[in-house]
């Protein structure tokens, strides 16, 4: 039998998630401003895009921005007139993701709050309900941000959060992430307000929709 792999994972990138040259123009953006190449792959970007678009998102909400690069991703899932709040703590990165949201022609429907995630979530929670959350940031954080989100998103509200399986730590890795990672993916999956799995493809996305 042959399982999900690699060459299975290009075949579907190749022929779904082909970045267009603003993409490859930010990723290379953020190499040249020395930012670290821990943004989600095209797949898991095309795969973000549709669940936007599946839950018909008009207000999102991103949790780690970087350069922006999934940003993009997301806001160009939104139903027309739909807006992404996205939130990075790292000011350089912030200004970075600004300016790289701007050539892409998302400066009107994406939001970069500089500051930390927790503090900007408290702002925007008079904005509620939210259609589509991502989660992208320390995992020790997850289960914080994760049940923002649910309690935060209308009734088939998704959540999704990245690194699932933590590049194959999560099964056996005894580093202090595996074990956060372990345990949030437990506690999703045990989450009664949700019908969640996780996509199997990139690093993994745990994906929940609110009940
Ligand atoms: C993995 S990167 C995000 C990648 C991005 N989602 C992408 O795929 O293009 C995680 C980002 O979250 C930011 N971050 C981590 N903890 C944060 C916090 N508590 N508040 C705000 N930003 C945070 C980091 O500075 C980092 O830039």
């Amino acid at each position: 039998m042959v399982t999900y792999n690699d060459t299975l994972s290009r075949y579907v990138a190749e022929l779904f998630a082909v970045e267009d040259e603003v993409l490859q123009r930010v990723r290379q953006r953020m190499a040249e401003h020395g930012v670290p190449a821990i943004h989600i792959k095209p797949e898991e970007g095309r795969f973000l895009q549709l669940l936007a678009r599946a839950c018909g998102a008009r207000q999102a909400v991103e949790i780690g921005t970087l350069g922006g690069y999934s940003a993009i991703w997301i806001a160009r899932g939104l139903l027309a007139g739909g807006v992404l709040h996205t939130i990075e703590r790292e000011p350089e990165r912030a200004r970075l993701a600004r300016e790289n949201l701007a050539l892409a022609g998302l400066a009107d429907r994406v939001t970069v709050h500089e500051g930390d995630a927790r503090q900007v979530l408290a702002q925007l929670s008079p904005r509620a309900p939210f259609d589509f959350v991502f989660i992208d940031a320390e995992k020790a954080d997850y289960r914080d941000y994760y049940d923002w989100a649910v309690e935060h998103l209308r009734s088939g509200g998704v959540v999704a959060a990245h690194n699932a399986f933590l590049h194959g730590r999560v099964l056996d890795g005894t580093d202090a992430n595996a074990e956060f990672i372990r345990a949030f993916n437990a506690y999703v999956a045990h989450d009664a307000r949700v019908i969640s799995t996780v996509f199997p493809a990139g690093d993994g996305i745990v994906v929940a929709v609110k009940a």
